[in-house]
């Protein structure tokens, strides 16, 4: 898609985001746990996936192109299959992954920065970016030479960002295994959807297998992910459980459980650099991260701060928010333009709704008049009506069971059970509706 030497600064940009990431974490002696692991790739088995099980050579090709890009280092091995390696046999090492924990390595940069003489102003929501000036929520005003908007999808209406990336969520369940009865390594499967598995430490006895994947775009616009689709009392979890345990035989008692969104660039590369289109020389984005978010928010802050500076970046034009698409993007431009379209189709259309009575703790998109209506019924069967209309561009929201959040389809933007804005690109809540 990007051809060799586009790719071979990829693989560069992040070879130099994890060495960043060492050097860092021991000039700033940052206790995160930081290590260099072997990480592999492994055919899926068959009823892994719906896909057919990839073949060897499918796997030879990603070698071949993997060589190319400068990864010199990546092998054809042979793990053996036992239990500590999942039962895998033959497939593809990647030398050097970097792994820490992500939150402790966090808490370290943020000191570091106010070490070093910057400021962090949490919980200060930024309600307008523009030009040298951004405004806060409550009025306030920071001006600024440079502003950059580094969210999960950047909080405007810029539909050259919008309409090239995909919110997608991904699962993931956290297993207590004994010491030592797991390779530490990292590892990820061909299945799609596909299935990633991590070490973590837990207590004396035992590590946390981190164990996720089975994504699904936001928002359960069905049909145009089967894998979105809200089905009541579904459990998102079960699926990866399954697969961590017929995988993990050492795999005990399921400790922990959550969910994330990732953008997915339809280029696959994340987007680092001035805001596109819009004629804002200060105005810079840093999105896409692809679930690799860690390693693309490194790079976004070289790229982005080099070009704040006049430096010249050697990552700048791949991922400029404004490059050209590749030929082989338009199908999934388009498809994210369907489901807008679609979305908005299901806006207009009316939706029969033969009764408000639901379950306590559940919520719905129900028609009242000619409005859609976004309504939680609590606990205490009291009900909690909104707007279903997302305040970033106009998209219908969906209720998300699993959650208990109303999702956009279109952006990816959450609403908690009672309307409140979680997850931009929308800055606004859901409108109440007063009178229900
Ligand atoms: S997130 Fe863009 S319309 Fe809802």
């Amino acid at each position: 898609m990007h051809g060799a030497e586009r790719t071979k600064l990829v693989a560069q940009s992040l070879m130099g985001a994890a060495d960043w990431i060492e050097k860092v974490v021991k000039e700033e002696k940052i206790e995160c746990e930081f290590m260099r692991v072997p990480a592999y790739l492994y055919p899926h088995a068959t009823g892994e996936s719906s896909m057919p099980t990839t073949a060897k050579s499918a796997l030879k090709k990603e070698l071949d192109a993997s060589v190319k890009a400068g990864l010199t280092g990546t092998k054809w091995v042979d793990l053996g299959g036992g239990p500590e390696v999942g039962g895998i046999t033959e497939c593809l090492e990647f030398q050097g992954s970097a792994e820490f924990h992500p939150l402790m390595y966090l808490e370290g940069l943020a000191a570091a920065v106010e070490k070093h003489g910057g400021k962090i102003y949490e919980g200060t929501k930024a309600w307008k970016a523009e030009d040298d000036k951004v405004e806060t929520e409550d009025g306030k005003v920071v001006r600024c030479k440079a502003h950059v908007m580094a969210t999960n999808s950047p909080c405007n209406h810029n539909l050259a960002v919008h309409s090239r990336q995909m919110p997608y969520r991904s699962y993931v369940v956290g297993l207590l295994v004994p010491r030592d009865a797991v390779k530490r390594a990292m590892y990820w499967d061909t299945a799609e959807p596909y299935h990633y598995t991590r070490l973590e430490n837990w207590d004396d006895n035992n590590m946390l297998l981190i164990v996720g994947g089975e994504d699904h775009k936001t928002g359960s616009l069905w049909p145009y992910d089967p894998y979105a689709k809200q089905v009541p009392g579904i459990n998102r979890y079960a699926k990866p459980e399954k697969y961590a345990r017929s995988r993990w035989t050492s795999a005990g008692a399921t400790v922990l459980r959550w969910n994330g969104q990732v953008m997915e660039p339809a280029d696959m590369l994340w987007l680092h650099g001035l805001n596109p289109v819009v004629p804002d020389p200060n105005s810079y984005i840093i999105t896409g991260d692809s679930g690799q978010g860690m390693t693309g928010g490194t790079i976004g802050g070289m790229v982005v701060a080099d070009l704040i500076l006049g430096r010249k970046n050697p990552y700048a034009d791949v991922y400029s928010p404004s490059r050209p698409p590749p030929i082989g993007t338009a199908l999934e431009i388009a498809e994210e333009g369907a489901i807008v379209a679609a979305s908005f189709a299901e806006r207009a259309l009316p939706k029969v709704t033969l009764s408000y009575d639901m379950d306590a703790d559940s919520g719905a998109i129900v028609q009242k008049g000619l409005e859609k209506v976004a309504l939680y019924t609590d606990e205490s069967k009291k009900q909690h009506a909104f707007s279903a209309i997302c305040p970033h561009l106009g998209c219908l929201v969906h209720w998300n069971s699993t959650e208990k959040t109303f999702d956009c389809p279109c952006h990816g933007s959450h609403f908690d059970r009672y309307g409140k804005v979680i997850n931009g690109p929308a800055k606004a809540d859901l409108k109440p509706i007063e009178d229900w």
